[in-house]
């Protein structure tokens, strides 16, 4: 057992993780500013678990506030989900997502170089990878930003490779997500977008459940198999279950190393529809319309090194997804309320 700081903790993915965690024996202490989050969200990982969460309600950002979590308690590790992840709005607020994410980051590490905590498993994204040249996208393939959102990651990331690189005391893990989806089995948690949503899996639900009227399909021109985007997605559960891989790995002292989380291959668009329509029993009227800009056509990971080097590979098919997300849209129509 070891002590973890979770960032974010009360997010769609910091939820589902510290559910995980605490089924495995470890102790948390979540911060989060609930800036995109509900503190609803931790009283069902105690209703999952039956375990107390340890909860405050801190900003990054918050130098003052960090220092004084950090004299308080003694952490072996932090778990850093905390950030903003909106690519549209990233586009008009550049430098609130840059303010968030990279001064943020950076006063974490500050404060836990400061108190002499070096390991750190940090939330990126496959974003980093840009428009690949080639598929399935290996750790090792070239790396751009063709946003403000992507680029913080991008930033964050080669801030983290120079803080190993001059301390190699540091342990850092880049855990870069793929199309996170689904939800908890019991229902209890799961993705509780703000407004319209702009990922497709919430969007489909909300149109399944009637709050939406119908899916605009953002192209149908994709050098693809139907014409529509292929997308890797990864079951909330896999994802969470990978953080506690990482937190082994840790333990080895591996320095600063990158994972690709995602399941290793990809549906379409018009795939996940058929796949929430046939779990959900509901017709999901949609329309082909203009291609998103900045959309790729096809984005999926090769897995294969988190298998080797992380002992991880996805168990959860695109069947569980859409299940899952599913039973948590009915049993939570207005999400955490
Ligand atoms: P989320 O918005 O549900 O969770 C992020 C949490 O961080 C929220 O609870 C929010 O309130 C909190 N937060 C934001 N800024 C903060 C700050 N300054 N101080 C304290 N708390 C703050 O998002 P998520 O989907 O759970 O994503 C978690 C992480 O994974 C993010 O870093 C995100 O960029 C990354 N990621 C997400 C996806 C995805 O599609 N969901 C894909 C790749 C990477
Ligand atoms: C998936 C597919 C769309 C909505 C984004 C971020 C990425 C990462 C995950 C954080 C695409 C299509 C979508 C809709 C549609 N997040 N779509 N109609 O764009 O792969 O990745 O979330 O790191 O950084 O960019 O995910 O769910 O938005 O889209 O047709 O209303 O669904 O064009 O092909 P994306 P998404």
């Amino acid at each position: 057992m070891s002590k973890i700081l979770v960032t974010g903790g009360a997010g769609y993915i910091g939820s589902h993780t510290c559910v995980e965690l605490i089924d495995a024996g470890h102790e948390l202490l979540v911060i989060d500013n609930l800036s995109n989050s509900s503190i609803e969200s931790l009283s069902r990982v105690e209703q999952i678990t039956g375990k107390p969460v340890t909860f405050e309600q801190i900003d990054i950002r918050d130098a003052r506030a960090l220092n004084q979590l950090f004299d308080s308690h003694t952490f072996d590790a932090v778990i850093h989900f905390a950030g903003l992840k909106a690519v549209g709005e990233s586009c008009e607020l550049p430098l609130e997502y840059y303010h968030n994410n990279v001064s943020g980051t950076l006063n974490l590490c500050l404060t836990m170089k400061a108190h002499n905590c070096r390991n750190l498993v940090f939330s990126s994204s496959a974003t980093v990878y840009g428009d690949p040249a080639s598929l399935p996208i290996a750790e090792n393939f070239p790396l751009s930003a063709t946003n403000p959102y992507g680029r913080s990651k991008l930033i964050i990331e080669e801030m983290l490779g120079d803080l190993h690189r001059a301390d190699s005391a540091w342990n850092i893990l880049l855990l870069r997500y793929f199309n996170p989806a689904g939800a908890h089995p019991s229902g209890l948690i799961g993705e509780d977008p703000n407004g319209v949503p702009n990922n497709l899996l919430p969007y489909i639900s909300q149109v399944a459940i009637g709050k939406l009227e119908q899916l605009r399909v953002f192209g149908g021109d994709y050098d693809t198999l139907d014409g529509t985007g292929v997308r890797d997605y990864i079951h909330v559960v896999d994802l969470a279950k990978g953080h506690l891989k990482a937190l082994q790995k840790l333990q080895q002292q591996p320095g600063c190393k990158a994972y690709n989380l995602g399941v290793g291959n990809g549906y379409s668009v018009l795939q996940m529809v058929q796949a929430y329509a046939n779990a959900s029993g509901k017709k999901i009227p949609y329309q082909i319309v203009d291609r998103r800009p900045g959309d790729i056509a096809s984005c999926y990971a090769d897995a294969s090194l988190a298998a080797q080097e992380l002992g991880w590979s996805a168990e959860l098919g695109l069947d569980e997804m859409v299940r899952d997300g599913w039973n948590w849209q009915q049993k939570n129509p207005d999400g955490f309320g």
